[in-house]
């Protein structure tokens, strides 16, 4: 066994593998499994991680100093500090990556786990309501990478129009052939004779690849579609209807977290510092100049100094914390900010505004189990030798789809995106192996998500505590719009299930009524509406909480190079400035949005 001296902790952080797997024999295995896995600093490269210092002894000036470590700010960090005369400080409020959460069919564990902000949203009116106060769970990663350490991974860039819908909403250079070259910029597509060039590139700093293994039945799942008359599709291509077996930011069965794929290829830069487990607790902003001139820091310990900055403040906190940052700084509405005794350095309405969501339904269905290898010990030795088998993929979760319901604009602008659970070799839900249940059958969900949502909520302060969560009100359901789309994503992945291809797998949707609809007829559109209210899926796409739009754009809170209106020096760069939500997954979105906001800044002083 390979055990080397980890400079950094991070080996010891997260939950334990055995405390997920239930009990019996396996545990004893996971145990060894566990202690394998701790003693290795890092999977794809046991002994020797190169990885950017991480400091707690910091200089009292930076040029550039980036608030969060995660999607946006690890891209952000990686392009500035390119510039070697620029000193670039990164500053994290959670610990570095823990090893476990390289391994793709560990990607549910961390969730809850103390390296998730764990939010809820204050009471729903009209979703969530099975859960406890009505309140909707939206995990966060609080961990050097952010919440791309503890995401599906999944590679999925949009429909077009959304970008053309941001440049028509007058943010000039941010419709879909401008922002192209960026997604291209950072791809590192392993599938290259597989998908179209005008699409996809190779030799970035993202890998993009399909994980080494999946189900066969998630084949199954792309012929249904095909029955149903959707073709297997690169989603990120010329058209994006269609279903696939996603590309993933993962290379040779290892997540690729924005922070590894970032960051390492800075690790050996002096000029980047990267400060974890700390909190920026505000921007400091001359009130009468309204110049940025540094940030303030709180550390575990309680230790609170400022650090001053010569050009600029990122703020990347994501789309619940940077407008916390913000508001934090004095730049917000001028109600919230008194009533809460922060004194007003900027007024700008929209700052937690326009705050929005994907919104999803999980539909159960069993199936009979005819094809899948359990976890084992072979499995997992499968894994830590060749990085392959069950461990090394997220099981069916790594097929989606997306098609256009009657309530999409356009045709080809779909408005549903397919998500699939099951197959997982966690052992996490279950406690059993491969998840089978007594009877050998085994559960599945389809996730219809819909991608449009009107409802719009909004993000405020409890307190002045930087260190308190913010209030955070979803107000999923808002819209009847959101609701009906949803509920015609609903009645597509039930025909899917009916499809020959998936009948041949016993397939048979779960007709265990929800609870608080039962006495509605099952099926009909009534027990929908009500199951969805009450179930809702929360989704983890949240967005457009630091709307970009031109100034005449009340709620807007920073303009088309990502600059806070009204404000020097500062910027916003992650999901938040999404001015309206993307059709997919998020996370490749936020990176393409810092490749551009880095060469808005490097053109800004002449680089
Ligand atoms: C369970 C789950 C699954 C997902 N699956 C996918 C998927 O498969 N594909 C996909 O594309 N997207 C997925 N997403 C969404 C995607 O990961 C996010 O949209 C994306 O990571 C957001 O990037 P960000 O930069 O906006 O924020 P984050 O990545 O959340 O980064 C914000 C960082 O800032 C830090 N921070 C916040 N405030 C402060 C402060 N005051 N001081 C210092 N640091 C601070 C945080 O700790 C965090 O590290 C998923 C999300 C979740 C939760
Ligand atoms: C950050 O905090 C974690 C958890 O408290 C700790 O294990 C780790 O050593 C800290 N990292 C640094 C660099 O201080
Ligand atoms: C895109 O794919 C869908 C589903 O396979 C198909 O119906 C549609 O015709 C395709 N559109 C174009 C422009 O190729
Ligand atoms: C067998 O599977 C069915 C679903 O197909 C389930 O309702 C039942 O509870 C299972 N029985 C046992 C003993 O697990
Ligand atoms: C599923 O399994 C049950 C129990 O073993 C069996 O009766 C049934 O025929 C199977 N269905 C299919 C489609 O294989």
């Amino acid at each position: 066994m390979v055990t080397c001296d980890c400079p950094i902790s991070a080996a010891s952080t997260g939950p334990t593998l055995s405390s997920l797997c239930g009990g019996g024999p396996f545990m004893l295995f996971m145990g060894l499994l566990e202690v394998f896995i701790r003693s290795q600093c890092d999977l794809e490269d046991p002994c020797n991680r190169p990885k950017p210092k991480l400091t707690q002894e910091i200089d009292n000036t930076y040029d550039f100093i980036i608030i969060g470590g995660g999607s946006g700010g690890s891209v952000v960090a990686s392009r500035l500090s390119e510039v070697s005369d620029w000193k670039v400080l990164l500053i994290e409020a959670g610990p570095d990556e823990p090893t476990g959460a390289q391994i793709p069919s560990m990607f549910l564990n961390y969730l809850g786990s103390d390296i998730d902000y764990k939010y809820h949203t204050e009471p729903e009116k009209g979703a969530c309501l099975s859960s406890p106060e009505k309140r909707c769970y939206w995990p966060r990663g609080k961990v050097l990478g952010g919440t791309s350490v503890v995401n599906g991974m999944m590679y999925i860039r949009g429909n077009p129009a959304d970008y053309n819908d941001w440049e028509a909403k007058g943010n000039p250079g941010w419709k879909y052939s401008d922002v192209l070259p960026y997604f291209k910029k950072s791809e590192d597509n392993g599938h290259m004779d597989e998908v179209d060039p005008e699409y996809h590139s190779k030799g970035g700093l993202l890998p993009v690849n399909r994980f080494p293994y999946s189900p066969p039945i998630s084949k199954a799942i792309l012929q249904a579609a095909e029955e149903m008359g959707y073709k297997p599709t690169d989603l990120n291509g010329a058209n994006n209807t269609g279903f696939m077996i996603a590309h993933t930011n993962n290379k040779n069965g290892i997540r690729y977290s924005m922070a590894r794929a970032f960051l390492r290829p800075a690790a050996k830069r002096p000029n980047l510092h990267v400060l974890v487990n700390t909190t920026a607790s505000k921007i400091l902003i001359d009130p009468r100049t309204k110049k940025a001139t540094g940030v303030e820091i709180v550390q575990a310990d309680g230790f609170r100094r400022r650090i001053n900055m010569r050009k600029e403040v990122i703020v990347s906190g994501g789309a619940v914390n940077s407008p916390q940052v913000l508001l934090l700084s004095g730049v917000g509405p001028r109600d919230e900010l008194e009533r809460v005794g922060i004194k007003v350095v900027h007024e700008l309405p929209g700052v937690g505004k326009n705050l929005h969501n994907h919104v999803a339904y999980f539909i159960n269905f069993f199936i009979n189990d005819t094809d899948t290898r359990p976890l084992n010990w072979a499995t997992a030795m499968e894994y830590l030798l060749f990085r392959d088998g069950l461990m090394s993929g997220t099981g069916v979760s790594s097929v989606t789809g997306k098609i256009a319901t009657k309530y999409a604009e356009k045709p080809d602008e779909p408005d549903i995106q397919y998500y699939f659970g099951g197959f997982l070799a966690d052992c996490a839900i279950s406690g059993q192996v491969g998840e089978l249940n007594s009877n050998y059958s085994r559960s599945i969900q389809i996730f219809p998500a819909y991608l449009h949502p009107r409802s719009r909520g909004y993000i405020t302060l409890n307190s002045n505590d930087p260190l308190e969560a913010p209030k955070i009100f979803a107000n999923y359901l808002d819209e009847e719009q959101d609701i009906k789309a949803l509920v015609e994503g609903i009645r597509f992945a039930i025909k899917l299930a009916e499809t020959s291809a998936l009948k041949a797998y016993g397939i048979e949707l779960d007709k265990t009524p929800v609870a608080a609809c039962k006495n509605i007829p099952f099926g009909t559109q009534d027990y929908w509406e009500c199951a969805v209210r009450h179930n809702t899926g929360a989704e983890n796409h949240q967005a457009g909480s630091c709307k970009m739009g031109p100034a005449r754009d009340p709620l807007a809170v920073v303009d088309h190079e990502l600059r806070v209106h009204g404000i020097e020096n500062v910027r916003v760069v992650d999901a938040s400035i999404m001015p309206a939500v993307t059709s997919g997954n998020t996370n490749a979105p936020v990176v393409m949005i810092a490749e551009k906001a880095s060469d808005h800044i490097k053109r800004a002083y002449g680089r």
